[in-house]
């Protein structure tokens, strides 16, 4: 749960409370309740005798729980609202660039001029990577996903960096910091051309991070890449819509890896890890493979008739927090006009905006309050600039990485975190003694 509380602030004490009847017992507890929250520690007095290990919560998926205390992006799922560090993610979107919100996310605050410059010089001179991760790279087959790629080649960084491993030194932080803002779009890069069977394209330290990215990605034999705008711009914005979205699956991947105080190239690579999930950051992936099979407009009413029979998913469309249009969402979609203005309209978002208008009026999607999430139309935005589908989600996971920092930092300075270790309810056998079925001359090491 977010609140709108001071930045960073403890928890106030207050005397409001739960007052709890246990009817095994008979007995009444009171638990104090802050910022809308009970601690689930505070159950844990409630026993049916002193052998009891106490009340636990029950929560799988994290339903109801919050597992930290945090400052940076808050959400109102009712509302449609999503601010990073206060800021409306609209005007984030339409006024600034992704290494100022990359900065915002991890600092708190908006950089000045000189704070921006170094950030965004230090960003620039940190895009190479060592030599060998080329031939790294090379060792996947040529039909690797990228996101696989990712996986392995954001965890691979660490062993560049041993260094890292110091997570409460600052310095070591704040290097380890800009080198995965750095080098992530050039591992992105590479995986790319791989698969494509092109040359690397190293870094060019003139252009904007989004520049640079579009021209490791698509330079051929011209000497100064230039970006159409157009696409430029919508990454640009694309990347600052992504850059983070409080407790979802990935972000609590990186913080419960970054737990265990790993370097943060582990951690993060945990997180892709997590995006690459399709109900997740693969989710784009689905929606354009849902438009494929759809085929044609005249064949949306019939596929929502399936969705709604329970035959798979409308992905693209519904959200564990948001209850109401996603915010993003809303932005996409004009980013989506500005594309296709640029490239031309085509089929697949002619079906998929039959797709929305349909499951708008459709009661099933409108009792569960299941809308266009951001993914619904990135989609087609990426297909629109002719990136392979499969690589839709490396386009999330890039900037991605900039709230994965902050977070992990946030939760490595946050005094009430441990490692985290959540409880179970053990539904297995009771104890029972061992008798082998084998033949032990049959299993090696036991005579
Ligand atoms: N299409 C059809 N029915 C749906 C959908 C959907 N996309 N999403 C949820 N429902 C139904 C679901 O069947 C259930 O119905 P009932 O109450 O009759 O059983 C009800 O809505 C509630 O669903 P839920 O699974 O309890 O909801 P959740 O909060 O656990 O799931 C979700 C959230 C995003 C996983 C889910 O909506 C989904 O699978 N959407 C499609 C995948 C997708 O687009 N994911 C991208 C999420 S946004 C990017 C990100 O932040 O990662």
């Amino acid at each position: 749960m977010s609140t709108t509380a001071t930045p960073g602030a403890a928890a106030t004490p207050t005397t409001d409370a739960l007052e709890i009847r246990d009817t095994r017992t008979g007995k009444t507890y009171s638990v104090p309740i802050t910022d809308g929250t009970i601690r689930t520690i505070d159950l844990k007095q409630i026993k049916t005798d002193a052998d009891d290990f106490g009340l636990m919560g029950y929560d799988p998926a994290f339903m109801n729980t919050a597992s930290c205390r945090s400052a940076i992006t808050y959400i109102d799922g009712d509302k449609g609202i999503l601010r990073y560090r206060g800021y409306p993610i609209e005007q984030l979107a339409e006024k600034a660039s992704f290494l100022e919100v990359a900065y915002l996310l991890r600092n708190g605050e908006l950089p000045n001029q000189s704070q921006y410059d170094e950030w965004k010089h230090d960003i620039t001179f940190h895009t190479y990577v060592h030599e060998n991760f080329k031939r790294f790279l090379e060792g996947f087959r040529y039909d690797a996903h990228p996101m696989s790629m990712m996986v392995a080649g954001v965890a691979a960084l660490s062993s560049f960096y041993p260094e890292a491993k110091d997570i409460f030194d600052r310095k070591q932080r704040d290097i380890s910091i800009i080198r995965l803002l750095a080098k992530v779009p050039t591992i992105a890069a590479f995986a790319y051309r791989h698969v494509k069977g092109l040359p690397f394209i190293y870094p060019d330290n003139d252009l904007s991070y989004s520049e640079n990215f579009l021209s490791m990605i698509a330079r051929m034999s011209e000497s100064k890449y230039e970006a159409n705008p157009v696409f430029a711009k919508a990454i640009e914005i694309l990347f600052i819509l992504h850059a983070d979205h409080e407790q979802n699956c990935s972000t609590n991947a990186v913080r419960a890896v970054g737990s265990s105080h790993v370097d943060p190239f582990s951690a993060v690579a945990a997180g892709v890890a997590a995006l690459y999930g399709p109900l997740h950051g693969g989710a784009n992936e689905q929606v354009l493979r849902m438009i494929n099979e759809i085929g044609d407009t005249k064949n949306v009413p019939a596929f929502v008739e399936s969705v709604k029979a329970g035959k798979g998913r409308l992905m693209g469309f519904g959200h564990r927090v948001y209850k109401s249009y996603d915010p993003r969402a809303k932005i996409v979609k004009r980013l989506a006009d500005e594309v296709f203005a640029s490239v031309g309209m085509d089929r697949d978002l002619e079906i998929a905006m039959e797709l929305e208008r349909i499951a708008l009026s459709d009661d099933y999607f409108v009792s569960r309050k299941l809308y266009p999430n951001v993914d619904f139309y990135t989609g087609l935005i990426y297909r629109a600039m002719k990136f392979p589908t499969d690589y839709f989600t490396v386009l999330f996971a890039i900037p991605r990485v900039a709230g994965w920092l902050a977070q992990w930092e946030e939760m490595l300075l946050d005094k009430e975190q441990k490692i985290a270790r959540p409880r179970q309810i053990y539904t297995g056998y009771d104890e029972r003694p061992y008798e082998h079925a084998l033949d032990y001359n049959k299993v090696p090491g036991r005579y």
